[in-house]
């Protein structure tokens, strides 16, 4: 190792060899591995499954057919399945990667990997535009339903405690609560967390079910014509707004150093969760539009709750749904939380920011200050800042770092093809290639504004990369033998 000093002069000095700096799997495998006497391994593929199924299914699907059917029309299945295949294309990638880098980075670990420290701090960076600014997203979401639980009581939050400064409130209280909960739990164990994210996930797929049998039971085909009144247009339009409630399949692949058998469940779990997601999202599009015209749904708020308490007329179910809903965010925000600190960890081992997000208690098991931290912006955040705009990009984020798993996958296939695989990408390279370019395409459908959101928060995180990361990377650190070693049997 290094001198500070000796470190410093050469990563100051060149930028283009550090920007395409590899880490070497063997290296990150052995990092884990050392970690794992401080991070526990007590997840089992069940529990792995729920993690990535339990940050996936939320708030999305509870509201996103009042947005996205007037766009497609009775059609909107069609987006889903177009948003599920592009998921499922890149599932398939991260299945692969996640079963040869079991570690807690995700994407960011497998870019460092393949294409270099530019690339894994760019798609970090968007991690933290698919983790924390989602989450923080979706937690004020929980404000609208904590009001609709309360108003089947007759009773309401002021409005102050209700929603945000932009809301017309004060602070989003149940938002806030819901972060605070999520981090004292997060912090108390993975294995406490996952236990009650299981049962969660029971309870809001349950919904999700409930609502397509009571659906289904009113339903009526020739809502279903004219199938595509906006056009093929509209339909694919609408697939990149759906694309928000697939985001979260790939947050088992942040437990890798918490996972019982990582290369054999990782892969496993990521796919098992992708499957029951568009299974139950294809069939409540469809049972939906086949319960109420398309048209019903333009401005509709609470598509789903609305359908139920009138098809019922029992308010038990409205009081049941609007619980479940708020269970259901609290579920994306426990275990998107999880992930969130899971990569910043790993970012923080490699240096790019400070040790205190990599440092793991003894007690414990987790790294608590990491989640305290990562818990009191986020809560901040979701109870004061409105976030829309930031929200809208989260999707586009997701997709880039969804597109580079995609390209990591074929450079380790191309650069290390006899590298043991626990998953292998089905129809190689087709799919890979496939899921790239679904990514970049569904990218293309966002608007305008979205992007120069996206692209004013990739220049920032250039900016702190620049600032900050850049003199402290620990790769940078290695000596020149150090690094070959790591690299010894990996075809350069
Ligand atoms: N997929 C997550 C949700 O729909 C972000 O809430």
């Amino acid at each position: 190792m290094n001198s500070n000093s000796d470190v410093t002069s050469r990563t100051v000095t060149a930028l283009g060899p550090q920007l395409r700096r590899r880490k070497s799997i063997k290296h990150m495998v052995g990092e884990a591995e050392s970690n794992s006497g401080q991070l526990r391994r007590t997840l089992g593929m069940w529990q792995l499954t729920m993690i990535s199924v339990g940050a996936t299914m939320g708030t999305g699907i509870l509201v996103i057919l009042g947005a996205a059917v007037p766009i497609a029309g009775p059609a909107i299945w069609i987006s889903f399945v177009i948003a599920g295949v592009t998921a499922l294309l890149s599932a398939v990638s991260y299945a692969e990667m996640a079963g040869m880098v079991p570690v807690s980075g995700s994407s960011y670990s497998y870019s460092y990997a393949t294409m270099g420290e530019g690339i894994a701090w760019i798609c970090g960076w968007c991690l933290v535009l698919e983790y924390a600014v989602s989450v923080a997203a979706v937690a004020v979401g929980a404000g609208e339903y904590v009001n609709q639980t309360l108003r089947t009581f007759n009773m309401e939050l002021p409005v102050s405690l209700a929603g945000g400064p932009a809301e017309g409130g004060v602070v989003n209280l149940p938002a806030l609560i819901v972060v605070v909960l999520a981090t004292l739990l997060l912090v108390r164990g993975a294995r406490e967390s996952a236990i009650v994210n299981t049962v969660v996930v029971i309870i809001k797929a349950g919904i999700l079910v409930f609502f397509s049998i009571v659906a289904f039971s009113a339903f009526n085909a020739g809502n279903f014509e004219p199938l595509l009144p906006m056009g093929a247009a509209g339909v694919t339009a609408a697939a990149s707004s759906v694309f928000f409630s697939y985001i979260g399949f790939d947050a088992a692949s942040t437990a890798g150093e918490e996972a019982k058998n990582p290369k054999r469940d990782l892969p496993r779990a990521i796919m098992l969760s992708m499957l029951i997601v568009t299974i139950t999202y294809v069939l409540v599009a469809v049972s939906a539009i086949g319960a109420r015209e398309w048209t019903w749904f333009v401005g509709t708020e609470a598509a789903l709750v609305q359908i139920v308490g009138e098809l019922t007329g029992q308010p038990i179910f409205v009081l049941i749904f609007a619980l479940a809903s708020v269970l259901a965010i609290a579920s994306v925000v426990l275990t998107v939380l999880y992930g969130q600190t899971r990569i910043l960890m790993s970012m923080s081992r490699d240096g790019l920011v400070p040790a205190v997000f990599g440092k793991v208690s003894k007690r414990t098991g987790t790294p608590v200050a990491g989640t305290l931290i990562t818990g009191i912006v986020v809560a901040i955040t979701a109870g004061f800042i409105p976030l829309g705009a930031l929200a809208d990009a989260t999707s586009i984020g997701t997709l880039f770092a969804f597109a580079l798993v995609g390209v990591s996958v074929m450079y380790l296939r191309k650069r290390q093809p006899q590298a043991p695989r626990t998953f292998r990408v089905p129809l190689y390279p087709i799919t890979p290639i496939l899921g790239i370019f679904a990514c970049l395409f569904l990218m293309s459908q966002l608007g305008w504004h979205t992007w120069v959101v996206f692209l004013i928060w990739m220049l920032v995180g250039i900016v702190i990369y620049l600032g900050y990361g850049r003199r402290r990377s620990r790769l940078g650190q290695l000596s020149k033998q150090d690094y070959i070693a790591s690299h010894v049997g990996e075809n350069q």
